[in-house]
């Protein structure tokens, strides 16, 4: 009888983990939207480079990717301290890879990588030389290999990769002696990235039940807020705005005092705050609660401007702090995606808008969570 029980159970644990580790949809989709700012809400990243495709690529390279990120074997501060990703448990990841695998967005032109500056012959030759037998030849990866698809990336975030491969700062080709990169010129790398571009990505599908977005930017920009039932929710529409609901429990209060404190912490200086209800409740007038709060500081400020006095017109950066027909608070700021990925920005002026964003992403995830 023990015997028989032992065997079962050993039976049991056996078939659990597979089991278990099947991806749900459903709760993909949920926690996609923390992906969303960033990556997009179908998961198809961004053309300047900020965040990657990740709509498509197969489900055990996303598994690798988000694990490594979780336990600190690849790095990237924007993400580990906004995205959640580092208190994913295992089923998380099955279910985020799972619904992100299974999303193409390859027949949507809106959608088509933007071709990059180089030479694509010349790329074309490295590629066939180097390349080619752990990426295949139409760039769409070998599972075998766990080389994943290059086609249909944004050439941006692949040159991104690619250096920092060259820096060692993060591993190639699971080979920690890898040298792969290590003589390439910047103009080799470029014209590598301009021969990916060109690259088709209709067959950058992984198999199974497939999710089509037939999305328009119209359609985009019209999309109701979510809603929100539990926990702290970045989304994103049209990737202008960036909005999070206050995590149940948290009261507004709770929200702008938290706000407050992780802007000193970071040292940006609060400027100043507009109590917009406040004041029409002064005059009488019924209204929905907002409140803005506004954040500088003046050597970025002087950074941006010197660059181009145009930038003026983000300044002072702004969260609001507003609620919804049914009375559901929710944050709100100008995601500067946007301008960082404008081809015009000179570097410095790209690395202190990241940061900007960043520091307001994390103010806004302080007051989203109650936590500072
Ligand atoms: C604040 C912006 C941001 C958020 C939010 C975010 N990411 Fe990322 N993600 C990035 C950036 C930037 C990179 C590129 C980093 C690098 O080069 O290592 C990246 C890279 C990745 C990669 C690697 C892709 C590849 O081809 O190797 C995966 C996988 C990923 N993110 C998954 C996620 C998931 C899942 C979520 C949501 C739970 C998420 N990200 C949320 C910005 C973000
Ligand atoms: C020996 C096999 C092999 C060769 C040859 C190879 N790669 Fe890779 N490559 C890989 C593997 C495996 C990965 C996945 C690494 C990981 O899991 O982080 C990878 C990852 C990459 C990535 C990152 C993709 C992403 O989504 O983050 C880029 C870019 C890349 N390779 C470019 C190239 C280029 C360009 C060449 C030729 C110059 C090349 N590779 C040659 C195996 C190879």
């Amino acid at each position: 009888m023990t015997r028989l029980f032992i065997l079962i159970a050993a039976v049991f644990s056996l078939l659990a983990p597979a089991h278990l580790l099947a991806g749900d949809l459903a709760r993909g989709k949920e926690i996609n939207k923390t992906c969303a700012l960033c990556h997009g809400q179908y998961g198809q990243g961004t053309p300047g480079g900020i965040s990657p495709r990740l709509a498509g690529l197969p489900k055990y390279y996303l598994v690798k990717a988000i694990k490594e990120y979780r336990d600190g074997k690849r790095v990237n501060l924007l993400m580990d301290t906004t995205s959640g990703i580092k208190s994913m448990t295992d089923q998380d990841i099955e279910d985020i890879s799972d619904y992100l695998s299974r999303i193409d967005v390859s027949k949507d032109s809106q959608f088509d990588i933007k071709q990059a500056v180089g030479d694509p012959e010349k790329g074309r030759e490295i590629y066939k030389g180097d390349c080619k037998t752990c990426h295949a030849k139409d760039g769409f990866g070998k599972p075998r290999k766990e080389a994943p698809p290059l086609a249909g990336q944004h050439f941006a975030y692949i040159d991104s990769s690619i250096n920092l491969f060259k820096a060692k700062m993060r591993e190639h080709a699971n080979d920690p002696e890898d040298e792969t990169f290590d003589d390439y010129s910047k103009e080799d790398i470029r014209n590598i990235t301009a021969y990916l571009a060109t690259l088709d990505d209709k067959k950058f599908v992984a198999g199974g039940e497939i999710y089509v977005p037939q999305v328009t930017a119209v359609a985009l920009a019209k999309a109701a807020p979510p809603t929100a039932s539990k926990g702290l929710q970045i989304t994103d529409i049209t990737q202008t705005v960036a909005q999070m609901a206050l995590r149940e429990g948290v009261s507004k209060e709770d929200a702008i005092e938290a706000m407050m404190s992780k802007a000193a912490e970071i040292n940006l200086k609060m400027v100043g705050q507009q109590h917009v209800s406040k004041e029409l409740e002064a005059r009488g007038v019924e209204t929905p609660y907002l409140t803005i709060l506004q954040f500088c500081d003046p050597m970025d400020a002087r950074t941006m401007i010197v660059n181009n006095p145009i930038f003026a017109s983000y300044m002072p950066c702004r969260i609001a702090l507003v609620e919804d027909k049914e009375g559901k608070p929710w944050l709100m700021m100008l995601n500067l995606d946007m301008l960082i990925n404008s081809k015009l920005l000179a570097p410095d002026v790209v690395e202190t808008a990241i940061r900007v964003n960043q520091a307001m992403l994390d103010i806004m995830v302080a007051g989203a969570t109650g936590e500072f």
